[in-house]
């Protein structure tokens, strides 16, 4: 059972001053919102040319709810319920009663958990367009998710073409190699999570340089490196009957660079039977700016195959027949869009929880991934991460995140006040990352 909200540190929120949740609520998340609402007048005329009248009616209301929202969030207001019917509603309501009955008084964007309001604006968006029946369809982040996408080409033909060579002789490679070559796409995985686009607020954050050759240069910045302890127990999996299921599940983050990454070593797993079947997490709703929803993830996938470059697609064309013969498969559920940190999601998803006790191992993408693991709370640095999970242990797990937020646990004593006088932003300007393994038992 999980410990209970009282007995654990308190959580990040906007009512400290000065703290990076401040400065969210503050500064990032008007942005955002300003953002959505000139994405939806700047396709007036596509809603004009699918729906007529209709359709300019839907956006304007669209519009007039979120600048209402805007001005709630800068005005501190109380929280309210939501007022649509999607299998989520009743959930989050529920939630704003739970965070009614804590003590630190009537919820409000400033002094409710961080956590909490910048997923509640998150599903706010959504609400603004869902009510909108003819224009619900709409993903308002979906430009900057394609920019993001095309502005990392290079550096996805850099990827799928190394990825593509490794292949031709995969079955060749002694432990060694296959060792070396994990931990390298491991890595580029990790530092695909520099590029979301919630922490440039919707600006340009695409990969940019060689993901492959900046490895080196990067490894004195993974702050925590549990690499060998995956690798012990992939290759433990490995050497197994090989009629055996090895499950990797993937919850995703972001789209773009950083899908690709994940798909790359998805690929890569699965070719040298460190893995059997790979299964993936995505959201179902536009979430965080940049996270990958079923509609980008298979975006991707065809995108990559009708690239006009030989490797990539080969990779589509792969990925996509993974995904017909069921070796790849993808998941999406409304618990990765709801508030709760994951230490809840036995109680609140259960059946969610089932399906990840199923993996050997679930690898967790990204900074907010992390923050639900960890419940997003001043813990210590030196708090142990199994600790920290606060009894979520459905399977094997590890997180891969460079860090956008101020909650760190699992450091070596000392390890966090050095960072603090060397580079007082050390956690919240995604320079470093952490791999960070827990093994469940
Ligand atoms: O808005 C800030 C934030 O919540 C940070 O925690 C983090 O920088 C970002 O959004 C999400 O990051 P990621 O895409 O890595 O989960
Ligand atoms: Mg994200």
């Amino acid at each position: 059972m999980a410990a209970p909200a009282e007995a654990l540190p308190v959580s990040l929120a906007g009512k400290f001053k000065g703290s990076f949740a401040y400065d969210t609520i503050k500064d990032r998340l008007p942005q955002i919102l300003t953002k959505v609402i000139d994405t939806l007048h700047r396709h007036r005329n596509k809603f004009f040319e699918e729906h007529g009248e209709k359709g300019v009616e839907a956006e304007k209301k669209a519009i007039a709810y979120l600048s209402k929202l805007r001005n709630e969030l800068q005005t501190d207001k109380l929280l309210i319920a939501l007022n649509d019917y999607l299998p989520d509603t009743a959930l989050w309501n529920q939630y704003l009663e739970y965070q009614r009955n804590l003590s630190y008084g009537p919820p409000s964007w400033f002094k409710s958990p961080w956590l909490y309001v910048e997923c509640y604006m998150y599903r706010r968006i959504h609400e603004a367009v869902v009510q909108n029946p003819l224009i619900s369809d709409f993903d308002v982040f979906n430009e900057e998710k394609v920019h993001g996408f095309f502005e990392s080409q290079q550096a996805i033909i850099i990827l799928t073409t190394y990825l593509q060579e490794l292949l031709k002789n995969i079955s060749d490679l002694d432990e060694k190699r296959l060792q070396e070559e994990f931990f390298m796409l491991l890595q580029v995985s990790l530092w695909g999570n520099k590029c979301d686009l919630s922490i440039s607020g919707g600006k340009d954050n695409s990969q940019k340089s060689d993901p492959l050759q900046s490895l080196e240069e990067l490894k004195s910045f993974i702050l925590v490196d549990h690499m060998e302890k995956i690798w012990s127990l992939l290759i433990n999996e490995k050497k197994k009957n090989s009629w055996t299921t090895t499950r990797i599940d993937i919850v995703l983050d972001n789209a773009g660079f950083e899908l690709t990454a994940d798909l790359v070593l998805a690929d890569f797993l699965v070719s040298s039977k460190l893995a059997t079947e790979i299964h993936f997490h995505g959201k179902s709703i536009p979430w965080y700016v940049s996270d990958t929803t079923n509609r980008d993830f298979s975006w991707t996938i065809k995108q990559m195959q009708s690239a006009n470059h030989k490797w990539m697609s080969k990779c589509g064309m792969g990925w996509e027949e993974k995904m017909k013969n069921g070796i790849w498969v993808y998941h999406d559920h409304f618990f990765w869009t709801l508030p709760h940190e994951f230490s809840n999601m036995a109680e609140v998803a259960p059946d969610l929880y089932a399906e990840l006790q199923k993996a050997n191992l679930i690898l967790f993408k990204g900074d907010l991934n992390y923050r639900k693991l960890t419940g997003d709370r001043k813990w210590d640095f030196t708090v142990p991460f199994h600790q920290a999970l606060n009894n979520f242990h459905p399977a094997p797990l590890c997180s891969l995140r460079t860090l956008k937020s101020d909650v760190q646990v699992g450091l070596k004593p000392g390890q966090g006040e050095h960072l603090m006088n060397i580079e007082p932003e050390w956690m919240i300007i995604g320079k470093y990352g952490v791999v960070q393994f827990d093994s469940a038992s």
